[in-house]
């Protein structure tokens, strides 16, 4: 499918709830201290793809008229008890030790995470949202994943000592590492807050295992799979290509990249009351699709410029990263081998190292990949019936084969 006509606009189908998407997300990072809610809000607001939300949202609809749990009913997050719109606020510690506030004895109210549920609009309050095929839950849930991945992006601008994201300055470098870091704590802590009231101990375990593998991912890529730390790597040190260097790139790329699309995608499914089959199809999709955009982000790195890109292109030889682009070529150019051991750290080595991608398969083989984990997403939810929203989540995986940046 080379030069693909896309009739259909996946955003289109869940507008409405798009559209809510920020407001609601905002409302759930205030803090009172404007200062913390304009680091933690900057990526949020910034024009990101907001590919995760819009992925949950769809997989909420295409799930939704498919075989469903009988007898087994998920939690109702919409219940009273459960209040997942009520207004999550830090109380000031002061009003503990003012006698007249509280009768039940200090701390009671820092202890509540829920004070008397009033104003906040709930999460579907879009008025151009027709559809209740999203429940209130599965809308919260892209939230939280869109909070997880800012927070995910504010610590890697960090350790990245990014500039520039999304054509814009970095996090680290308008507001400094400091404000950046604890504002990405604090996206997670707002996240874990909104999840557990959905009060669905299943997907609050995916969640947080979520977090859990972007840091391991992140370590992973730390040591490469061939420093000495990193002594549990098949990959350590080797000089010659071998399988095992790119076993390791595909499970960092997974841990990094795929992961909290995969498991918020079988999240989404859950929440929806879906049976396993249709839940794991979920998640195999989420997982290639995540595979295949990491893969054609690594090699956008090689194929586009700074300015298309909106950030800094060659970056990855730059910090010393050997993704699917020189791992391939490194098959085919046995000299790699010391220069990716030693993260292109020699004068010379990543414009070296760029002039053997550019002359090797690699770029193509990285093509190749992606186009595969492409046709493995569409192919997990071929079993789903016919539905506008299924359209769209295929679409987004051929899309982001041919995307620019
Ligand atoms: C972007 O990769 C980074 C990630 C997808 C994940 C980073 C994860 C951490 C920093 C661990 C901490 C996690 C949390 C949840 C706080 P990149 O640097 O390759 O891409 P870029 O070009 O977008 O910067
Ligand atoms: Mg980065
Ligand atoms: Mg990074």
């Amino acid at each position: 499918d080379a030069a693909p006509s896309f009739t259909l606009n996946p955003a289109a189908i869940v507008a409405g709830e798009m559209k809510a998407l920020t407001a609601n997300i905002q409302d759930l990072l205030s803090s009172g201290h404007p200062s913390l809610d304009k680091v933690a809000k900057y990526y949020i607001q910034s024009e990101g793809k907001h590919l995760r939300p819009l992925v949950v949202l769809l997989m909420a609809r295409a799930t939704y008229n498919c075989p469903k749990l009988v007898g087994q009913p998920r939690p109702d997050a919409a219940s009273p008890d459960t209040n997942i719109n009520s207004p999550i606020t830090s109380p000031s510690i002061l009003q503990d030790f003012n006698p007249s506030y509280s009768t039940t004895g200090p701390f009671t109210q820092s202890q509540s995470l829920s004070p008397p549920p009033t104003s906040l609009p709930p999460s579907s309050s879009s008025p151009s949202s027709t559809t209740t095929q999203i429940s209130p839950s599965q809308k919260r849930l892209a939230e939280i994943t869109e909070m997880i991945h800012a927070a995910s992006l504010l610590h890697d601008d960090v350790i990245d000592n990014a500039e520039a994201r999304r054509g814009s300055p970095s996090g680290n470098l308008a507001f400094g590492n400091k404000m950046a870091i604890l504002a990405g704590d604090f996206l997670l802590g707002r996240a874990s807050v909104a999840l557990a009231r959905l009060r669905d101990a299943e997907v609050v375990e995916l969640l947080a295992t979520v977090i859990a593998n972007l840091v391991e991912g992140e370590f992973m890529q730390l040591h490469n799979g061939t420093s000495s730390q990193s002594s549990s790597s098949p990959a350590v040190a080797a000089e010659r290509y071998s399988p095992a260097a790119f076993e390791h790139y595909i499970q960092k790329t997974y841990l990094k990249s795929a992961s909290l699309i995969s498991k918020s995608c079988r999240a989404a499914a859950l929440l929806g009351g879906s049976t396993r089959e249709v839940a794991d199809a979920a998640y195999i999709y989420g997982k290639n699709l995540g595979l295949s955009f990491q893969l054609v982000d690594d090699l956008l790195d090689y194929t586009v410029t700074s300015s298309e890109l909106g950030k800094p292109a060659q970056a990855d030889l730059k910090l010393g990263l050997a993704t699917a682009p020189v791992l391939f070529a490194w098959e085919q150019y046995e000299e790699l081998g010391p220069m990716i051991n030693r993260k292109f750290a020699e004068p010379g080595d990543v414009d070296k190292a760029w002039e053997m991608v550019q002359k090797s398969n690699g770029l193509q083989r990285t093509r190749e990949l992606a186009e595969s984990f492409s046709r493995k997403a569409i192919d997990a939810i071929s079993s789903f019936p016919d539905s506008e929203a299924k359209e769209g989540l295929e679409q987004i995986a051929r899309k982001g084969l041919t995307r620019k940046k």
